[in-house]
C-alpha cells in the first residue's frame, strides 16, 4: 500500500499526538483498563515475573504513562521507561507513588536511537502498543533481539492484529458489536468532557495502514534472531469489558495479540 509517510514524519506525528494524549491517555483508552483486559495484563505480568530474580531490570520501550511499567514496579523490579514523548513521561513520573520512585528511571527518546546508543543489559524488554507506531518495526525488533542474552525475556503486549474474516455472519456480528462499543464510548467521553483525538491521528499509528501487525511475521523475525517464542495469545479487545467478554466468549473474534519470547 502506498503511503506518503517518512520515518521523520511518523516520529513527528507521534510526538505531537502523544503530547495531546498526555495525562488523559488511559482515560481515553478504556480498552486497556477494563476488567477483561486487566485480567490479561495481570496474567501476562505474572507469567513473565514467575522466572525473574528479585533484583531484575526491566526496560519498557514506549512506556507512555506507565500502563505496563507499573505492574513491574509494584512487583518490586527496577524499571527503565523510555518514551518519545516528554509529556507522556512527565505524566507517568507525576503519577508514580513515592515509594516506587527509587526503582524507576525515565528516558525521553526514540526507541531506535536508544537501542543504538545504550548498551545496558536488561532481564526483560517489554513493549506495549508501540510496534504499530513505528515506521520500521521489523528493524527495531531485530535490534531488540540483539540486546537479549541467554535467559532474558521479550514481552510484546497489546498490538493490533490483522483481522481475518472466516465467517461473514460472525464478522457482521463482530462489526455490530464494535459499532455499539464505539457509540457508547463516544457518549461517555462526551459526558466526561474528554476529547477523542481521531482528527489528530494520521501517520502516528503507522502500521494500522497495513491492517496492523502480523504475529506470524513477528514470530519469524524472532526465530531468525535466535529467540524461542513461548506463547502467542490472540483475542478481541473492546472499549468495555463486557463487550470484550462477548467478543471473545461468544463471537470468538480477534483484533489484538500478545507474545512472550526468550533467548535460550
Ligand atoms: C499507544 S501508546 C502506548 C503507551 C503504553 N506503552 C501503554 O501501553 O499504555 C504508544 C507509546 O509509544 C510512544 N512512541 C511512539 N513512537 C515511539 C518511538 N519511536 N520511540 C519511543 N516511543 C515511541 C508514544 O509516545 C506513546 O507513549
Amino acid at each position: 500500500m502506498a503511503s506518503s509517510a517518512t520515518k521523520e514524519k511518523v516520529l513527528e506525528e507521534n510526538r505531537r499526538v502523544h503530547a495531546l494524549e498526555n495525562r488523559l491517555y488511559l482515560s481515553r483508552h478504556p480498552e486497556q483498563t477494563n476488567f477483561f483486559q486487566t485480567a490479561i495484563l495481570e496474567k501476562t505480568l505474572d507469567a513473565v515475573c514467575s522466572t525473574l530474580k528479585q533484583d531484575s531490570r526491566v526496560l519498557d520501550l514506549g512506556c507512555g504513562t506507565g500502563y505496563l511499567s507499573l505492574g513491574f514496579l509494584s512487583r518490586g523490579y527496577r524499571l527503565t521507561g523510555l518514551d518519545l514523548s516528554q509529556e507522556m513521561i512527565q505524566a507517568f513520573e507525576d503519577s508514580l507513588p513515592e515509594e516506587l520512585q527509587p526503582q524507576a528511571q525515565f528516558i525521553v527518546g526514540d526507541v531506535e536511537e536508544f537501542l543504538l546508543q545504550n548498551q545496558e543489559e536488561f532481564d526483560v524488554i517489554a513493549l506495549s502498543a508501540i510496534l504499530h507506531h513505528l515506521f520500521d518495526y521489523e528493524s527495531v525488533l531485530r535490534k531488540i533481539c540483539a540486546r537479549l542474552s541467554s535467559g532474558n525475556q521479550l514481552v510484546i503486549f497489546f498490538e493490533p492484529l490483522k483481522q481475518e474474516v472466516e465467517s461473514p455472519l460472525r464478522f457482521a456480528l463482530h462489526r455490530a458489536l464494535s459499532w455499539l462499543d464505539e457509540k457508547l464510548y463516544r457518549s461517555e467521553m462526551n459526558m466526561r468532557n474528554i476529547s477523542v483525538l481521531d482528527e489528530e491521528y494520521h501517520h502516528s499509528d503507522y502500521q494500522r495502514q497495513f491492517g496492523g501487525i502480523d504475529p506470524s511475521r513477528v514470530q519469524k523475525i524472532l526465530l531468525d534472531e535466535g529467540l524461542e517464542v513461548l506463547k502467542i495469545e490472540k483475542y478481541c479487545a473492546r472499549r468495555y469489558g463486557f463487550h470484550a467478554w462477548l467478543a471473545n466468549k461468544v463471537l470468538k473474534t480477534q483484533n489484538t495479540f500478545n507474545l512472550l519470547a526468550t533467548r535460550l
